[in-house]
């Protein structure tokens, strides 16, 4: 069991055993595996498509407030109060009402187990803040240490009710959905997911940097980093969009990862991969750079593709290779992100030596 990583907060009244995860339709199986890791001690309780509930174990663990990063797949984690059941909404909101007492709530976060449901969100969050007594309704991006109600809709007749005090940028957001939208002109969903990846972990990119991206067609985290002002690199064989390629910021290196010379690396600042290849194949393309071609990037962020779910298993394996580069790496399944999880790496202040120089040769990157 990992020692709790921030200050503990009181709980409010009434307190529950169970813990509600909520994760990415299909992900309950990685989020299992990553629970037996990394907090073996609880025991499973229900799982439906979207949300599982662990009970807290063992006794007298107090859960932190940082929302369990070391779990990846848990988009949001819930102090389960129980659920409440009524044939309508306003009934269901009475329910809330008997189950929180009077607790003194700065936010309400509310969402659908499914996201793909149509069930009633934002009109639920209006009823269910105006039953426990919030006087006006606050914008849902709670602030850090809000003492937050939730509501996750199973269905309209049936909600789970909890409470979490927002920590992390993630713990803001209702559900641990990333607020962000995609505009028409953002060339690629990796340009959203990029906002959050670097909203998540909290990474500051400064203008004029350096950004070198394996894997950036069609362009769209390519066109995030120029927008923040760095000077970006995609390497692909595949062509970037027009509106990229035709940057005064931007360069494109025709080629695979591997083809690339190593010398080309030196002076980059930031170096991410998207590339749509095994998970392991990313792993030895970024080695090659940083380990084999010495490229000391202060920042890595890499999306590792998961051809299916069991491969969670090999996440902490993959953290402890970076974390002997001499890096400190965070993932996380992205709320924008498929089956795949976002890994940020910064360059450890205290360099740790280096594995020995290796060829490292594996098929794919
Ligand atoms: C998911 S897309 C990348 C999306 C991109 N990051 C964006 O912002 O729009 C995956 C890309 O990886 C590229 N790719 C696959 N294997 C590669 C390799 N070995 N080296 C470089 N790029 C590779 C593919 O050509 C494809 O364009």
């Amino acid at each position: 069991m990992p020692a709790p990583t921030t200050p503990l907060t009181p709980a409010p009244s009434p307190r529950g055993d169970f813990l509600l995860f909520s994760c990415q339709g299909g992900a309950e199986s990685a989020l299992t595996l990553r629970q037996a890791e990394v907090l073996p001690g609880f025991t499973r309780g229900a799982w439906r498509r979207g949300a599982m509930t662990f009970r807290i174990g063992p006794d007298g663990f107090d859960p932190p407030d940082d929302f369990f990063p070391d779990l990846v797949f848990a988009r949001a984690a819930v102090r389960s109060l129980g659920q409440v059941t009524g044939d309508s909404a306003r009934a269901c909101a009475a329910g809330v009402r008997r189950l929180v007492a009077d607790t003194a709530w700065d936010n309400v976060h509310v969402w659908a187990r499914d996201p793909r449901s149509d069930l009633p969100v934002a009109l639920v969050r209006e009823m269910v803040a105006e039953a426990c007594g919030l006087l006006s309704l606050p914008d849902p991006v709670a602030r850090p240490g809000d003492l937050v109600l939730d509501c996750v809709l199973d269905s309209a007749e049936r909600w789970w009710v909890g409470w979490h005090r927002a920590a992390t940028p993630a713990s803001t957001w209702p559900g641990g959905l990333y607020p962000g939208s995609l505009g028409d002109d953002k060339v690629s969903r990796a340009w959203l997911k990029l906002g959050e990846a670097l909203a998540t972990f909290e990474v500051t990119l400064e203008p004029g940097e350096r950004a070198i991206e394996l894997g950036a067609a069609p362009g769209g985290a390519c066109l995030r980093l120029l927008e923040a002002g760095l000077d970006v690199i995609g390497v692909d064989a595949a062509l970037v969009d027009e509106r990229v390629a035709r940057h005064p910021r931007f360069a494109q290196w025709r080629m695979r990862a591997r083809e690339v010379q190593l010398r080309r690396f030196k002076g980059c600042d930031w170096l991410l991969a998207d590339m749509n290849i095994d998970p392991t194949s990313t792993m030895a393309a970024l080695a090659r750079i940083v380990v084999e071609g010495r490229g000391r990037p202060k920042g890595i962020i890499a999306t590792l593709k998961l051809p299916d779910w069991s491969r969670a298993v090999a996440i902490t394996g993959w953290l402890a290779e970076i974390r002997s580069w001499g890096y400190e790496p965070r993932a996380r399944q992205l709320s924008t992100g498929g089956r795949e999880i976002c890994v940020v790496a910064m360059r450890a202040r205290r360099v740790v030596s280096l594995p020995r120089r290796r060829a490292i040769r594996r098929p794919g990157a």
